[in-house]
């Protein structure tokens, strides 16, 4: 194989005022560097779309530094190697890295990943068997523990974190288990194709009113995915000694004002737990819970779904979209 010289970035062209727009982003040809011993060049094939990235956009101080203009983003990826001066990884190996948004990247072997091909194909380890999954697993294990018995409600339940979760309260035991989405088309998928008890539609309004109907004894677990009214009625619906994992917040994260803040009198008063998480505090986790959900997926007591933007100059369209709904399941960019 022809080991290319060059390769093509996204890059960070200006920060969003509000909602970000694609002139935010820019699609840059690069020379590739030289190998240095230990590295390895890794021609991707799929990268991970994520919420938290709008984040990494603005240049505010956070648990994980801004995207600097006229750089490359970066993130979650998923390739094969393609030369290596690593006597730890071949050419040929499929890794996970975190330097994608871009064709080919160059990384120290020490921050890549060799995957199992076999366990399932690689695009999942970006999504049910990546991150994705282990941030359901260790919210609903860890951080908001369901219990058999339990009524649990998933927000942003047709994206890749909740309909993972939802299925895997199932599989903890859980009695009931509601998930809200946005619009018909979805909420009917969650049903169908995740296997939830309830699903609400929460752009039909009235989130309290359809969440009591769903859940009349109330619910003792929810997965916060998007903050706002969603954690507010949620911690109005909360029993005593409820709890919240608080995963994301993705209402905010254009940095609209919310004005439906939560009555967290209430979180006193009915001895409820909010514990927030980061997924990368969990990575020793992946050990136990790979096995689990490879198996679960080869039985299909977990579904997954993807959308696929094809190409690295859609990946913009592909972070704008995941921001506003357009994917079910998990966000994915398809290099080839
Ligand atoms: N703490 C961690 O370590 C960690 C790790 C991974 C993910 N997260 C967080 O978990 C959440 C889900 O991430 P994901 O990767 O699985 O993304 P995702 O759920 O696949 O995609 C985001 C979804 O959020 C929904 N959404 C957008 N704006 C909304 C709003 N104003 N109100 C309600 N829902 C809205 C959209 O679905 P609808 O069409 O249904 O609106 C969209 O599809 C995000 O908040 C993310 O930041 C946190």
């Amino acid at each position: 194989m022809t080991i290319p010289t060059h390769t093509r970035e996204i890059h960070l062209a200006a920060r969003p005022n509000g909602a970000p727009v694609a002139t935010d982003f820019a699609l840059v040809e690069q020379e590739l560097p030289e190998l240095a011993d230990g590295q390895i060049l890794v021609r991707n094939t799929w990268m991970s779309v994520d919420p938290y990235m709008r984040g990494r956009m603005d240049d505010k101080p956070s648990y994980i530094p801004p995207f600097e203009i006229g750089a490359a983003l970066e993130g979650s990826a998923i390739g094969t190697v393609i030369a290596s001066k690593s006597p730890d990884i071949a050419v040929g190996t499929t890794v996970t890295h975190f330097a994608g948004w871009r064709e080919h990247s160059v990384v120290d072997a020490a921050s890549a990943t060799p995957i199992d091909p076999a366990l399932a194909a690689p695009q999942h380890f970006l999504g049910a068997l990546g991150t994705t999954g282990l941030t359901a697993y260790a919210a609903l294990t860890e951080v908001a523990t369901v219990r058999p018995g339990d009524t649990v409600f998933i927000s942003a339940a047709a994206g890749a974190v909740g309909s993972v979760a939802g299925q895997i309260a199932k599989a903890l035991g859980a009695k009931r288990v509601i998930g809200s989405a946005g619009g018909p088309v979805k909420t009917r998928k969650v049903l169908a194709e995740f296997g939830f008890d309830a699903a609400i539609d929460y752009r039909a309004g009235d989130l309290a009113g359809q969440l009591a109907e769903a859940a009349p004894d109330g619910i003792d677990v929810y997965l916060d995915s998007v903050g706002g009214e969603h954690l507010k009625v949620a911690i109005e619906a909360l029993n005593p000694q409820g709890r919240v994992a608080l995963v994301g917040a993705i209402s905010g994260y254009n940095g609209e004002t919310d004005r439906k803040a939560p009555d967290l009198y209430l979180a006193a008063t009915k001895e409820i737990t909010l514990r927030g998480m980061l997924v990368t505090s969990y990575l020793p986790l992946f050990a136990e819970y790979i096995p689990k959900a490879a198996a679960w997926l080869a039985d299909g007591t977990l579904r997954t779904a993807e959308t696929t933007y094809e190409g690295l100059d859609q990946a913009p369209a592909a972070l704008l979209g995941v921001l506003t709904g357009a994917n079910t399941g998990k966000m994915l960019v398809h290099l080839g």
